[in-house]
């Protein structure tokens, strides 16, 4: 992905920490993404559990890494998050305690494989999401990225990008075409919220849609 230019060159670019629990293919997306940016920097990368193969990805990179020793305390959160503006759960499958929420509202997101508000809540993560749309008979799945609030993934929706479910797809099919685009979006809602100075309030962030062909629509108004 090609990151916009900061609008004041002469500022650093904006921290930004990404919590983990799994192996980071999200994170490994933000870091490419932002490497070299002038607008935002993965700043550290906090996970909830040791061996997590997302760490190696962020010690590729030379991105600073916190374990958690107790994901349930808010202050070890909050600390862990340092001065990061905006914190972006990457697969962190941790519920964020209300404290820490509370310090970081509008400034805590997470991305899902599914397009919210159907097939989430507690327990909704993984394969499990994909079973759920299959066995739902949905046509279209999709990615949410959302902002997180005290309950599972209820939080008000930034941007969704839908993905067509295919006759004979699997949960594995699935959810590997929902995490290409997953890869897409969460930059893109990354990059659009450091660009607009990571609003004090619920925005949402328009991204091309693509048709069910593959190929994009630009919408009115896009460049
Ligand atoms: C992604 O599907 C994300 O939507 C969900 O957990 C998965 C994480 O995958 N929250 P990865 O660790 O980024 O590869």
């Amino acid at each position: 992905m090609t990151t916009a230019s900061s609008p004041s060159p002469s500022l650093s670019p904006v921290p930004v920490a990404v919590l983990v629990s799994g192996s980071g293919t999200n994170l490994q997306a933000l870091l490419d993404a932002f490497h070299g940016s002038t607008l935002a920097r993965i700043a550290r990368v906090v996970s909830s559990r040791d061996g997590a193969g997302a760490l190696e990805r962020a010690r590729r990179a030379g991105v600073p890494t916190v374990v958690l020793r107790d994901p349930d305390d808010a202050d070890e959160l909050v600390r862990a998050l340092g001065d990061a503006r905006l914190a972006v759960l990457a697969g962190y499958l941790k519920r964020v305690p209300p404290a820490a929420v509370a310090r970081f509202r509008w400034r805590l997101i997470n991305i899902h494989p599914a397009l919210l508000p159907d097939f989430g809540g507690r327990g909704m993560y993984g394969r499990r999401v994909h079973e759920a749309v299959l066995s739902s008979g949905a046509q279209v799945s999709g990615a949410t990225v959302h902002y997180v609030d005290e309950e599972f993934d209820r939080g008000p929706i930034i941007a969704q990008w839908p993905v067509p479910v295919q006759a004979g797809d699997t949960p594995e099919s699935l959810a590997a075409r929902v995490l290409e685009v997953e890869h897409r979006l969460l930059p893109l809602v990354v990059q659009e919220l450091v660009r607009q100075g990571v609003p004090g309030k619920p925005v949402k962030v328009s991204v091309q849609q693509p048709n069910f062909d593959g190929t994009t629509e630009r919408r009115k108004g896009d460049a």
